[in-house]
């Protein structure tokens, strides 16, 4: 067993590939394990990663796991596994398929990695995470989703192609299910601290919000085969690396909320304080009545699916 950190990547699909490389280039830990269904290609992709680390002058060891109990003593376990969306296909088309995936892993990790942060990026995302703390019954400080990064991170990309100035300097904040009827807040985000609204009109940042909620279905038509994997692969490392080293930043991301604006045993994204210990504080915004309305709307299509599982009696 190396010394120092270890993250283990669960899935070496294109998502999953894509996070254990960057955190290879990066220098984000010492170990990356790469748990796949097929061994032979977990571990070709974990050479050929190894490799690049050495070309990039990195100390990160790439190594593929035989079994689950490569996981153990895992810091941080991403679980990507799952199938990623097709053409027409929303992400709650995934539920049941991709709910009994991350059901499998999540007992594994409860099993061998009993002490391990878990962020969830399979689909659809904010069910997945319910899914991954009820069975691994991490308490929620230890189980994260990813996506208020990856869906700011495209609202920020829209506002620069309007703007066509400010790259790098836009902080723009979404919260929600990362799901359509996700909450992308202009009121909340900015451009070298300048509002937004003082440099868009209104009917400007409706376009933005629009292509900020379609930002993952746009590039699925593109691609015609599976799902957007560089800008959720990299919004899933910073999510990593606030763990890894403790950076008590705040990100939006998905956790269980517990009396958080309003609501608890229902999975959501929020703005959360990110360190060492995972998700050490939910940050409670005061929102406008209409940021309100639409929160509660999406928190609702979690409900239903998460209600939908309930009913096919999956948490047993
Ligand atoms: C996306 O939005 C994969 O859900 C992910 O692209």
């Amino acid at each position: 067993m190396a010394k120092g950190k270890k993250v283990t990547v669960i899935g070496t699909g294109n998502f999953g590939s894509t996070v254990a490389f960057i955190m290879a280039m990066n220098g984000t830990c010492h170990q990356v394990v790469l748990r796949g269904r097929n061994y032979d290609v977990a571990k070709g992709k974990a050479l050929d990663m190894s490799q690049a680390a050495n070309a990039a002058r990195q100390h990160t060891i790439v190594r593929a796991a035989k079994g689950p109990e490569d996981m153990a003593n895992s810091d941080v376990i991403v679980i990507t596994a799952g199938a990623p969306r097709t053409p027409g296909m929303s992400r709650d088309d995934l539920l049941t398929k991709n709910a009994e995936i991350v059901k499998m892993y999540s007992r594994e990790i409860k099993e061998h990695a009993p002490d391990a942060i878990v962020v969830v990026v399979s689909n659809p995302l904010d069910v997945m995470t319910y899914v991954a703390l009820k069975e691994t019954g991490f308490p929620r400080e230890r189980v994260l989703g990813m996506a208020g990064i990856l869906d700011a991170a495209r609202m920020a990309h829209f506002i620069f192609e309007k703007l066509n100035y400010g790259a790098g300097q836009i902080r723009a904040t979404v919260m929600g299910g990362h799901g359509d009827t996700m909450v992308p807040l202009p009121k909340f985000t900015t451009v070298a601290g300048v509002p937004i609204d003082d440099l868009l009109d209104s009917e400007e940042i409706g376009e933005i919000v629009k292509k900020t909620r379609n930002g993952g279905a746009e590039i699925v038509n593109l691609l015609g085969d599976g799902s957007a994997y560089y800008a959720p692969a990299k919004s899933t490392t910073v999510m990593v690396e606030a763990i890894l080293k403790d950076t008590n930043q705040i990100h939006s991301c998905a956790v269980m909320l517990q009396d958080d604006y309003g609501y608890s045993d229902i999975v959501s994204g929020v703005p959360v304080m990110i360190g060492a210990g995972g998700a050490e504080k939910v940050i409670n915004m005061s929102l406008k009545p209409l940021q309100v309305e639409r929160f509660k709307k999406s928190v609702a299509s979690v409900q239903e699916m998460i209600n939908k599982l309930y009913e096919l009696n999956f948490f047993k």
